[in-house]
C-alpha cells in the first residue's frame, strides 16, 4: 500500500519541482541547484537518449581520446567517459558550481579514475584550451547558459578540427532547447550537424567542427 502511494507521490513531486524551476528560469537562466543533483543522477529512467550509457555509445570513443564533459554536474557522464577513453585518455569535467564538481570528484575517485581533471568555470568565459578535445558533451546544460553564442564559440575553438560536440536535450528539463534552436546556433558558430539520435522532444545531436573550419558563417552572411 505504501509503495503504491509512494511512486505516484515521488513522480508528482518531481513534476512539481520541474514546473517551479521552469517558471523561475523564465525570469533568468538558473543553473540546476546543487541540492537537486539527485534528480540529475537518476539517469532519466524515462528517456533513452538522455541515459549516460546511450550518449557515450553514440560518441565512437577510443582509447587515448580527450573528452570535455561541459557542465558535468554531479558526474553522471564523467566516469563512463573516463572508463571508455582509458588510462591513456583524458576527461576534463567542467562546471560553474563547486558543489557539483565536489560530487563529480568523489564519484571519479570511488570509481578509481585517475584520468579526470576538474575545472570550475563558466562555459564561454575563455577557460578552455584551443584545439584540444576530440569530443565535447553538453548534456542538458545549454539552456542554463545566458550567453549561448559565446559558449558555442568557445566549444568550437576547444575542439580539434574534425572533433564532435554532442548536445543532448530532453523536454523534462526546465531549460529544454529545441532542435531548431540548437541547429541555428550551431550553424552560426561554424559547426556542421553530422548525426541525430532520438526525436524532437528528446535527442542527441552531433555537431562537427569541420576540418579546416573554412565554412564559418557569421551573422549577416548570405
Ligand atoms: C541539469 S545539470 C546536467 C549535468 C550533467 N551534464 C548531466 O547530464 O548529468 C546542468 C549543469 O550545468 C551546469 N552549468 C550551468 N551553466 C553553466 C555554465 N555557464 N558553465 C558551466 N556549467 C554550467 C550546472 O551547474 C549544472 O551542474
Amino acid at each position: 500500500m505504501t509503495d503504491s502511494i509512494g511512486i505516484p507521490a515521488a513522480v508528482a513531486a518531481i513534476v512539481l519541482i520541474a514546473i517551479i524551476w521552469r517558471l523561475a528560469s523564465n525570469r533568468r537562466s538558473l543553473p540546476c541547484p546543487v541540492w537537486l543533483r539527485w534528480l540529475v543522477e537518476l539517469d532519466n529512467p524515462f528517456t533513452k537518449t538522455n541515459r549516460a550509457a546511450f550518449i557515450v555509445e553514440t560518441l565512437a570513443l577510443s582509447s587515448g581520446m580527450k573528452v570535455l564533459d561541459a557542465g558535468c554536474g554531479p558526474g553522471r557522464l564523467t566516469v563512463p567517459l573516463a572508463q571508455r577513453v582509458g588510462p591513456n585518455g583524458q576527461v576534463v569535467a567542467l562546471d560553474i558550481q563547486p558543489g557539483m564538481l565536489e560530487r563529480a570528484k568523489a564519484k571519479a575517485a570511488s570509481a578509481g579514475c585517475t584520468n579526470v581533471s576538474f575545472i570550475a568555470a563558466a562555459i564561454g568565459e575563455g577557460a578552455l584550451p584551443k584545439n584540444n578535445f576530440d569530443r565535447v558533451v553538453l548534456v542538458t546544460v545549454l539552456g542554463e547558459i545566458p550567453n549561448r553564442a559565446a559558449a558555442f564559440a568557445e566549444l568550437f575553438g576547444t575542439l580539434k578540427p574534425g572533433g564532435i560536440l554532442a548536445v543532448v536535450e530532453v523536454i523534462f528539463d526546465p531549460h529544454f532547447q529545441s532542435r531548431n534552436a540548437v541547429l541555428k546556433l550551431a550553424e552560426s558558430s561554424g559547426f556542421r550537424a553530422c548525426a541525430f539520435f532520438g526525436r524532437s522532444l528528446a535527442y542527441v545531436v552531433h555537431l562537427e567542427r569541420p576540418v579546416g573550419g573554412l565554412n564559418m558563417k557569421k551573422p549577416g552572411d548570405a
